[in-house]
């Protein structure tokens, strides 16, 4: 496995990998980015994972200075994982000069997670177009934990005609169902046995919309009443449908509920899956 730190020597590296598949990320991996790359392997004859700490996507009083750097023992997960090549680069690689060129999304990017975070899905897309630039892979992995962040990246494919597949994965998830995440390490000890009720609640909702509830209102601010009850900040819990994460019509069978709420000073969001019977 080669760990690579320039784009100079990634771009020499990949000129003898045309047929490469990638897995980005910040670092500070768990078994959910064990299991993108996984899923990457068997696609193609080289898989390339980027860890980088992307300022651009984090607001001024998020945990972009606290988040976990840990390459030494990233790498060592990545080469058990049989991983080819390793990008990690530093700030200055990405970004030489300010990024006065970015991506801007279209108004996906506005609600829900962008509603609560501004201008951090601009920061995702810019930053995953240049690394696609960077790396040219025929197709790329993300997991579907952060949902909205996967359908803005599918729609900037499409949108830019980028000849890559965007293939999404399965969020991985704690034997308490909690879903894993590198934030679940900002968590007390406390904090981590309340944490599975986010997904308890998304569950609850899935069950009432399958038992036949559509008043889809009622069940976000229920689930959103219990997470406060709770000892939690809820910033929302909505069930929306999935191509594009707006409120749902009558019509709509495919759905998601999607949640971000606080347990003291850690933002977890998570979200589940909805499939409605044919009307
Ligand atoms: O999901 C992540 O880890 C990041 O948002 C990504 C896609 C690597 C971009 O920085």
């Amino acid at each position: 496995m080669d760990i690579i730190h320039s784009a100079a020597a990634l771009r020499g590296r990949l000129q003898r990998e045309p047929n490469n598949v990638f897995v980005p990320t910040m670092g500070n991996l768990h078994d959910g980015h064990i299991q993108l790359i996984n899923i990457a392997k068997p696609r193609a004859a080289c898989t390339v994972v980027s860890i980088f700490v992307n300022r651009l996507q984090f607001g001024p009083r998020e945990d972009f200075d606290r988040y976990p750097r840990t390459l030494e023992t990233d790498a060592a997960r990545l080469k058990a994982a049989g991983v080819d090549v390793v990008f990690a680069p530093d700030e200055k690689e990405i970004y030489p000069e300010r990024q006065t060129y970015v991506v801007e999304p279209s108004d996906l990017q506005y609600i829900l997670e962008g509603a609560h975070r501004p201008g951090h899905f601009r920061g995702v897309a810019t930053v995953v177009l240049k690394l696609f630039n960077l790396v040219a892979p025929h197709s790329a992995i993300f997991g579907k934990k952060d949902y909205q962040q996967y359908l803005v990246l599918r729609d900037m494919v499409r949108q830019f005609a980028l000849p890559i597949e965007i293939i999404p994965a399965e969020t991985v998830r704690a034997p308490d169902g909690l879903a894993l995440s590198t934030r679940n390490t900002y968590l007390s000890a406390g904090e981590r046995k309340e944490a599975p009720r986010l997904y308890g609640v998304l569950k609850k909702v899935r069950d009432e919309v399958g038992s036949g509830a559509r008043d889809y209102q009622r069940l976000d601010q229920q689930a959103m009443a219990e997470l406060a009850r709770n000892g939690w900040q809820p910033d929302y819990v909505a069930v929306r449908r999935r191509a594009d994460l707006r409120p749902p019509t009558e019509r709509d069978r495919e759905l998601v509920v999607v949640a971000a709420a606080r347990l003291g000073r850690t933002r977890l969001i998570d979200n589940l899956e909805i499939t409605l019977p044919a009307a």
